[in-house]
């Protein structure tokens, strides 16, 4: 295994999109940001530098960083922000992992234009569990606002409302041509005829979910999140914020060009950003027509398409070689998540929007939770997050009469290397709503789905404990619950949240401390001296 430096150079550079210009918060000048490549057992070394006046975190979103929690990047959770003109360098070792995962800022709204993919290749000579392909390519799905983000997201918090929605989806930092603006480009996917590709999915959009389609190619998923699963042929992906998806596309019809699409997926009443980023698959040599070949996105509310693309989902497991699901649980874990609405002073409107687990919204706190755990620092954190709602009210369906969330910083303790289960209900207050669901510093199975209020004594009866997806972020669907296991086998502070930037702005986070272990390996490690200071 290898050493791999790489530079982060935290840069405003000026950007067009939309036929509108303005400075974005870039790395080294790019949007998206570079891919980093490594290989699984590789240790990864990133300095950042900080060049922009505010102030700024990465995370590598589905690196386990086993002990290595200095190294996750959500400010205020795992280390203090890296201030303007200062700089830190990540270090961590991928251990266990390949496939395609991603970085980006974790702080502010900076993840609308400072991200980028990662790669992690197997080790040598270990092949892909699928026919090599021929050709690998990262394709980035992302948003962009005309105005301003940060300015977006501080004009919704003054009001108390809802922050306005993005002018447009993006596919490698391009929306292709849109009404108002025809002439700007789009991204252009390069294949040979009979050549087989293996793109590799990024979403990395604020707030919305995203259906990917080709026109006429259909996709051969062969892996999630950076976990293999049985391959399977769809003609439309569904994507979460935060999640990857690779997929394998032949270059077998007709040489010409063929629409690329990628469209929201939201089955609420809620506004979403319509527009649907378009690139062109363009066969090389002479082709058997210029005009290029359309398809059809899915509309907006395709709760059946969405729902028929996540049952499909399995690990590579069977019955015979079950996957490696805790059965005996050591805690039995039920998280409510939603909306709320709170009364607020300075807000325009009285009050607040506000979004929370268990009726909890959350508090940063003003130092790195991992700090205040692993140096004993009391009054940042307390350790009672309720393992279940307090208030065990409106599941879905009714609105409850009191929409107020209790606030603060709260963690919820589990011991090293105890198991968990946790069963996430969408409460629908105010409207039921998918959320994607990301936890750091573990992979978890999804061992169950279903719409309405989960039932305790009959749906664990059907849990798929054999080959169920192992993944790190997970839709929630709208007025109703999905169920995850993990073990707790990595010592630290591990943030878990809704991966819509808007939800987690408003409260929709929360995160568990593993305390560490008695062996010499089951601890947290010291942490890096340049640590940056709050
Ligand atoms: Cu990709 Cu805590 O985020």
């Amino acid at each position: 295994c290898r050493i791999r430096h790489y530079k982060f150079n935290v840069v405003l550079k000026n950007t067009t999109r939309l036929c509108s210009s303005k400075p974005i918060v870039t790395v080294n000048g790019h949007f998206p940001g570079p891919t980093l490549y490594a290989r699984e057992d590789d240790t990864v070394l990133v300095k950042v530098v900080n060049h922009v006046q505010y102030n700024l975190s990465i995370h590598w979103h589905g690196i386990r960083q086993l002990r290595t929690g200095w190294a996750d990047g959500p400010a205020y959770i795992t280390q203090c922000p890296i201030q303007p003109g200062q700089q830190y360098v990540y270090n961590f070792t991928i251990t266990g992992q390949r496939g395609t995962l991603l970085w980006h800022a974790h702080i502010l709204w900076l993840r609308a234009t400072v991200h980028g993919g990662i790669v992690i290749l197997p080790k040598l000579g270990v092949p892909y569990p699928f026919p090599k392909p021929d050709k690998e390519v990262v394709v980035i799905l992302g948003e962009w606002w005309k105005s301003d983000v940060e300015a977006v997201i501080n004009q919704a918090t003054k009001s108390g409302g809802a922050p306005n929605i993005s002018d447009a989806h993006t596919i490698n930092g391009h929306p292709g041509p849109v009404k108002n603006c025809l002439s700007q480009g789009a991204f252009r996917l390069a294949v040979e005829q009979s050549k087989t590709y293996m793109l590799r999915i990024i979403n990395a959009a604020l707030n919305e979910e995203l259906f990917f389609k080709i026109a006429d190619h259909p996709l051969t998923v062969v892996e999630v999140d950076a976990t293999y699963v049985k391959p399977f042929t769809t003609d439309t992906i569904l994507i979460a914020p935060g999640q990857t998806t690779n997929v394998l596309v032949t270059a077998s019809l007709s040489p010409g060009k063929y629409l690329v699409a990628a469209s929201p997926f939201n089955d609420a009443p809620v506004a979403v950003d319509n527009v649907t980023a378009t690139a062109i698959l363009h066969y090389s040599g002479p082709l058997s027509t210029t005009a290029t070949k359309l398809t059809a996105p899915p509309p907006k509310n395709a709760t059946p398409v969405a729902t028929n693309f996540t049952n499909l989902l399995r690990s590579l497991n069977s019955k015979q070689f079950p996957a490696n699901v805790p059965l005996k649980i050591d805690h039995s874990l039920f998280f409510t998540v939603g909306l709320g609405v709170n009364p607020c002073s300075t807000c325009v409107n009285g009050s607040r929007v506000v979004a929370q687990m268990n009726n909890v919204s959350f508090v940063m706190p003003k130092i790195a939770l991992l700090q205040a755990h692993v140096f004993n620092i009391s009054g940042v954190f307390t350790d009672d997050f309720p393992g279940n709602p307090l208030i065990a009210y409106n599941y879905t369906g009714t609105q409850p009469k009191n929409f107020n969330t209790m606030t603060g910083t709260r963690l919820y303790r589990l011991a090293y290397n105890s198991t968990v289960q946790l069963v996430l209900q969408d409460t629908g207050m105010i409207t039921p709503e998918n959320h994607p669901i990301h936890l750091h510093g573990f992979n978890f199975f999804v061992v169950g789905r279903g719409i309405g209020n989960f039932n305790p004594k009959t749906d664990p009866k059907s849990f798929n404990l054999d080959d169920p997806v192992e993944r790190n972020t997970i839709g929630v669907p709208s007025g109703g619950w999905t169920a995850i296991r993990f073990t707790a086998d990595n010592p630290g502070v591990w943030f878990m949240h809704c991966h819509l930037e808007v939800h987690t702005t408003w409260g929709l986070k929360m995160a568990f401390v593993v305390d560490n272990g008695k062996g010499p390996d089951e601890s947290v490690l010291p942490p890096p001296s340049d640590l940056p200071k709050c």
